[in-house]
């Protein structure tokens, strides 16, 4: 397939950026009054996706769907949704969608239809959930779980942590959920610090079950248990699997009857639906899992059988494409208006830049073009009273996506109208700005003579004219939430279409695993190290002198 920036719609999309560049976003909003009604997507009853305050016309977005139809996005959609071979450099597909469908639907791969064995392993969790929500089952000292500690890192880590912080109101299952991660051991420890060996669940989460830092966690939960209750043959109360390798579970001396399984064609950072969630079944309720699910579906028909021009993760990928491509703007932050969503910055990092951070095409071919921006993001206000001064007024451009919700769970009605209020000002100020001669005015009316003002004014001047989108959902509960992911998958599965690369794998995280394992041999021996570079070898020695 011809690259992205050889496309004849992309050299005319080039043609428009200086004149897109030249109008203000003040301009287009005080030339069309309707530009919200306009740019603004409808996702069934409870999404609305603002794309009014972005530096596009119509004539923009229709050229960019054209783009799309160009570099055959449609049929690419619908390979999600059946046999496809997305992960080509692992010869595996891309199915999460099939985790999502309902019993009965089908989704074929290699001639089989995955959903029935989907389904019955949805049926072997929700009955495990049940035995741990009725008190059945028990640890080793005979008494119910009331602690869940998942084990785990990127994918098998950051969705259930991010669902489960995300939903934390729904938390009424007496299940606390606790997530280690980190190769750092504060984190294991402090949970276990927290915890009662006699009443908490280790589940250990790994698609491939050789993960460093997930096995080192596991080892070491398991010493601690052993310790605890003193007897091998208890242990196994403790300690269920989730993984796509059952050899290797078997090996790390989990039964595979307590393993929970998922397939190849599954990646990690798209997994969050399939057993790997787990810890959010036992938090939150299998019922509400399911809710999740159903809500992500939902975004998975929307995709399938919208239009491009009314379809939101289309449009969102898209206007990505023109922000990064055309217009240069590199970098993408993720402001949600919502204290539980803090993970979720973190989460589709991963999502993103792990699966769009790549710089060959599907032939092997350098990419001439830039990929993946950069996600970052915090929750807000508390990233007004952080970072934002460099939204409003730095060198960069960045654009900027807030997520708000009507309602709030909890009934603090001040507190939700100013964190909306908030929400609303920041993407208004970003937007419009203040200008010259407004900030002279305010300074005139606070007394300041002509000489300060000349002086102050230049500082307070807000340009304006900066991008941003809002997603507005009505509630944050389990369907919004499980659309709201889904529709940031499938944003990134476009963007790697139309970039022609893999989003499916992530071969540039395996060199720094295998330096890694070399220079942890190097500081288990205390002798000088002398086979690196100067900086490795000069680090290395301060660390072993310090140690
Ligand atoms: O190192 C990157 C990565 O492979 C991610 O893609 C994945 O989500 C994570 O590590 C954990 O992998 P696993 O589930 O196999 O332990």
């Amino acid at each position: 397939m011809t690259s992205l920036v050889q496309q004849p719609r992309f050299v005319a999309l080039q043609e428009f950026k200086q004149r897109e560049q030249a109008m203000s976003l003040s301009q287009r909003f005080a030339e069309d009054p309707e530009r919200f009604s306009r740019f603004c997507f409808a996702f069934g009853s409870h999404m609305r996706v603002d794309l009014s305050r972005q530096h596009w016309s119509n004539e923009v977005l229709a050229l960019l769907c054209e783009l799309a139809r160009d570099m055959k996005l449609a049929p690419a959609i619908e390979a999600l949704f059946g046999d496809n071979r997305f992960n080509h450099t692992e010869g595996r597909a891309a199915l999460h969608t099939a985790l999502r469908m309902p019993a009965g639907a089908s989704a074929v791969l290699d001639g089989v239809n995955v959903v029935p064995q989907v389904h019955a392993e949805l049926a072997r969790l929700r009955a495990f959930c049940e035995r741990v929500h009725a008190g059945e089952w028990r640890g080793f000292g005979g008494q119910p779980i009331t602690d869940v500690v998942n084990i785990g890192i990127g994918g098998s880590d950051l969705g259930p942590a991010m669902v489960v912080e995300a939903l934390a109101p729904y938390l009424d299952r007496g299940i606390r959920a606790h997530f280690v991660s980190n190769m750092d051991a504060a984190q294991l420890a402090s949970v276990l610090a927290t915890v009662d060996p006699a009443r908490t669940l280790f589940v250990v989460s790994s698609k491939t079950f050789t993960t460093d830092e997930t096995m080192t966690n596991a080892r070491a939960a398991r010493a601690w248990l052993l310790a605890a209750c003193g007897d091998e043959t208890q242990v196994k109360k403790h300690f269920v699997a989730v993984s796509t390798n059952a050899a290797a579970v078997q090996e790390f001396g989990i039964d595979t009857e307590q393993m929970f399984e998922f397939w190849s064609w599954v990646g990690g950072r798209f997994s969050l639906w399939s057993a790997i969630g787990l810890p959010i079944a036992l938090a939150l309720g299998f019922e509400r899992f399911e809710q999740l699910l159903a809500g992500a579906h939902e975004m998975d028909e929307h995709l399938r059988h919208t239009p491009f021009e009314q379809n939101v993760p289309v449009l969102l990928a898209l206007l990505s494409i023109w922000n990064i491509n055309v217009l240069g703007l590199t970098s993408e932050g993720i402001f949600p208006y919502s204290h539980h969503l803090k993970r979720f910055p973190a989460y589709l990092q991963q999502l993103n830049m792990e699966s769009n951070g790549k710089g060959v095409n599907s032939l092997g071919e350098k990419v001439t073009h830039n990929t993946g921006p950069v996600v970052w993001g915090e929750v807000g206000t508390n990233g007004q009273h952080a970072f934002f001064q460099l939204l409003h007024q730095g060198s960069q451009v960045v654009p900027a996506e807030f997520i708000g919700f009507a309602r709030s769970t909890y009934d603090y009605p001040e507190h939700h109208r100013k964190l909306l209020g908030n929400m609303l000002a920041q993407a208004q100020a970003l937007a419009f700005g203040k200008n010259r001669t407004q900030v002279e005015a305010e300074l005139a009316a606070e007394g300041l003579n002509t000489e300060a003002i000349a002086r102050l004014a230049p500082s307070k001047v807000m340009d304006g004219n900066r991008p941003s989108t809002t997603m507005l959902c009505d509630e944050l509960n389990p369907h919004n939430l499980g659309a709201l992911i889904a529709l940031y998958e499938h944003k990134t599965f476009v963007q790697g279409v139309l970039w022609n690369i893999n989003s499916f794998d992530q071969w540039g995280v395996e060199l720094g695993k295998k330096l890694a394992a070399r220079l942890i041999t190097d500081l288990a021996d205390d002798g000088v190290t002398t086979r690196h570079d100067s900086a490795t070898n000069g680090l290395l020695a301060q660390i072993k002198a310090w140690k």
